[in-house]
């Protein structure tokens, strides 16, 4: 059965609107929650992945015709580091496809308004130009240590737009450079880079430790977004993005690993040597993400590196145990 909808009007949140944030027990997730609240939203629904298992097909049919949430963010997702898509790629696919078809068909289905899809930067080619532009999407190969993942996402991106123009929704993907911040992944198995590093240094700081070893030689440039400005750049999206392409979210502006390294290190307080396992490959040189299509919207990052690592340690101090 084709239902067409008609989401292009009435397409504006308004406080009352009923919002699903998908995966809101998160490290996005949570972020989106709270922006929202404190935006002043207060029709969120909130399902924790034991009361709503996503991957359910059934389950999430029922949970959106008997909810019928107006505006759908989809910041749930099996999500990892290089280790873990290493390790679990038919997980990766697998789980990634499944939450992303359930979610997104559903929200036609239940004729939801308006559906923001959060993919990654790691859908762009791996020698893509930098910094990376939205359009060179399925220019070139993927990096192979996460391609299972990439291609969910990418799966995801195509679905939004393939529903958009057979059924008239409105669904926008947005691409996150880096994140880190509060309710991070401090797990050294599974942890990106900035969380592994802060619990590297906290723990060599209260054993006594006199170095650090950390992986490759430090000279790449990476980029990162503080998760509170991913959350506000989503919500600015939701109300004024309508764009048929994917759109990245970033602080376009990158830092070199030693330099990251060193400022962790000062805020942490560990006052023992960094030494670099020039054994381990670096990847690639650069990457950064080009944000001039979010930054001509009117959006764009608020939080420094050093502010963000600050929130982001003062978190793990509450909450490690
Ligand atoms: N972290 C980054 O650096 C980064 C960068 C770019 C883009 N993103 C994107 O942002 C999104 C969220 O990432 P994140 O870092 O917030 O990941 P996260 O911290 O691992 O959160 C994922 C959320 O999804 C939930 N979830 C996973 N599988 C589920 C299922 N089958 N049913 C219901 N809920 C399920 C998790 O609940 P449980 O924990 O209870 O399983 C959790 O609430 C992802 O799409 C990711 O691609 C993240």
């Amino acid at each position: 059965m084709q239902i067409l909808n008609s989401q292009k009007e009435n397409r504006h949140m308004d406080k009352k609107s009923k919002i699903f944030v998908a995966g809101h027990t998160g490290l996005v997730g949570s972020a989106i929650t709270r922006e929202l609240e404190a935006q002043g939203y207060t029709n969120l629904i909130l399902k924790q992945h034991k009361e709503l298992d996503l991957m359910d097909r059934l389950a999430v049919s029922d949970f959106f015709q008997k909810e019928k949430p107006e505006f759908v963010f989809l910041a749930a997702a099996k999500v990892g580091g290089i280790m873990a898509n290493q390790t679990y790629p038919a997980d990766f696919i697998y789980q990634n496809l499944m939450i992303e078809s359930n979610v997104i068909h559903e929200s036609y289905r239940s004729k939801v308004k308006k559906l923001l899809f959060l993919g990654s930067s790691c859908i762009y080619p791996k020698l893509a130009s930098q910094p990376i532009k939205e359009e060179s999407l399925l220019t070139g190969l993927l990096e192979e240590t996460n391609k299972p993942y990439a291609i969910a996402k990418i799966a995801g991106i195509v679905m939004c737009e393939s529903y958009n123009r057979q059924y008239g929704t409105n669904f926008i993907s947005a691409m996150p450079t880096n994140i880190y911040g509060t309710h991070d992944n401090f797990d050294p198995e599974t942890a990106h880079v900035i969380p592994a590093l802060i619990k590297k240094f906290h723990d060599a700081k209260q054993a006594g430790i006199k170095s650090v070893t950390l992986w490759g030689t430090g000279t790449p440039r990476r980029e990162f977004l503080f998760v509170d400005d991913l959350a506000s750049a989503c919500v600015f999206l939701m109300d004024v993005y309508d764009g048929k392409e994917a759109i990245n979210i970033g602080t376009g502006e990158d830092i070199r690993i030693e330099e990251l390294a060193e400022l962790i290190k000062k805020e942490v307080g560990f006052k023992g040597d960094i030494k670099w396992d020039e054994s381990i490959p670096d990847g690639t040189p650069q990457k950064i993400l080009d944000v001039s299509r979010i930054h001509t919207l009117g959006w764009k990052h608020k939080i420094s590196p050093e502010e963000g690592i600050k929130k982001t340690y003062v978190w793990y101090l509450k909450n490690m145990k």
